[in-house]
């Protein structure tokens, strides 16, 4: 067994007391999004390169190599990634000491090191990507997106800032903070978890299923009252995810998201019920069990013949709302060829199963939301 926390962790109220107190200057590279430079830091003395400028959505490897592009022709010392998973994750492979493209860099046993300093910074709070060393990029030409640990993708400073999420939009909120749920609980369940993980794992489930249940209560207005609670917990979850990766959710989310243009979150949001409830109907006595019992103690007791994880369904029905999987295009008859894509491409997920999913489970996952 082996757990570390690689980034410094820092936590601030407000941008301005980030950049007073690391000198943000112009020496800094800031990778972000229009919208937040504009909202927040337009006063910043920081070069700046917008990820808008690159990519609408999700990035893919031609987006990315377009901005390796730009920033190998940029001086500068440190590289600020101010965003969304997506940034953060771009931003990890922008800082490397290379000269690839981003298929090369993927290739295995590619491990370049950094170039310069990195600070990630989350404006959502969901991937915990702050804190990993994944990159996870839309491989059009293999019809997936494909995640890859790089030794030198962890930041040096991991900097959480509450004012980031003060005027996020509800989805966003909404699938980013579902991803880190699905984070917690298949990490959690994951074969390589340890008492570790663990810890991280159950304090972040319990953060957000008790967030989720005033919002149920008390509508959207206690997501900004709770912000600091999500930032942590989305966090904590990037903790556990730094040192054990995810399993069959994003399995089938990676390859769902990619097919259909779906957000991650949403992706991993959709598949959370289905795959948990089938773990639970095939190894209910498990860890699985821990689980069902902090649900039952957050969201109450069950009703008479529902399992804590279709309790679960119902909450995230209220407060996550998707659609049915046809709604995004898909047909049942693409249902076998989809799960023979998941079993070849995501291997390195579908290993941190709680239980083996067999193709037919996998399929019946699909029917399940169709
Ligand atoms: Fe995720």
């Amino acid at each position: 067994m082996e757990f570390a926390i690689r980034p410094r962790i820092h936590d601030y109220d407000t941008f301005a007391a980030f950049e007073q107190a690391h000198a943000v200057g112009s020496r800094d590279l800031i990778l972000t999004q229009r919208f937040l430079h504009e909202t927040f830091f337009s006063q910043t003395q920081a070069q700046t390169l917008f990820y808008d400028d690159y990519c609408d959505g999700e990035p893919t490897d031609k987006a990315v190599d377009a901005m390796l592009t730009e920033v190998r022709s940029r001086d500068f010392d440190r590289l600020i990634a101010i965003g969304g998973g997506s940034i953060l994750d771009c931003a990890k492979v922008l800082a490397l000491d290379s000269d690839d493209t981003v298929a090369s860099l993927f290739a295995p046993d590619v491990q370049p090191g950094r170039k310069v300093e990195l600070f990630l910074s989350p404006t959502t709070c969901g991937t915990g990507c702050e804190v990993t060393c994944v990159s996870v990029f839309d491989f059009p030409e293999v019809g997936s997106k494909i995640g890859k640990g790089f030794n030198a993708g962890f930041a040096d400073h991991a900097v959480l800032i509450d004012e980031f999420l003060s005027n996020i939009p509800y989805p966003v909120f909404a699938r980013s903070s579902a991803d880190a749920l699905v984070h917690a609980l298949e990490i959690y369940l994951a074969p390589g978890a340890s008492v570790y993980t663990d810890m991280f794992c159950l304090a972040a489930t319990r953060s957000i299923l008790q967030g989720y249940v005033r919002i149920a209560g008390l509508g959207p207005g206690v997501i900004q009252e709770d912000a600091k609670a999500y930032l942590a917990a989305s966090n904590m979850a990037g903790i556990a995810l730094a040192n054990v990766l995810a399993g069959g959710v994003h399995a089938i989310a990676m390859h769902f998201g990619s097919e259909h243009h779906v957000p991650h979150g949403e992706a991993t949001r959709l598949f959370l019920p289905p795959v948990f409830k089938t773990y639970y109907s095939k190894a209910p006595t498990g860890k699985i069990a821990d689980i069902a019992q902090l649900i039952e103690e957050i969201l109450g007791p069950c009703g008479s013949g529902q399992t804590p994880f279709e309790a679960l369904d119902v909450l995230l029905s209220k407060v996550v709302p998707t659609r049915r999987l046809s709604e995004y295009g898909m047909n049942m008859g693409d249902a076998d060829r989809y799960a023979d894509k998941v079993i070849e491409t995501q291997q390195r997920l579908l290993v941190n199963n709680y239980t083996p999913l067999s193709k037919a489970d996998i399929v019946q996952i699909y029917s399940q939301l169709m």
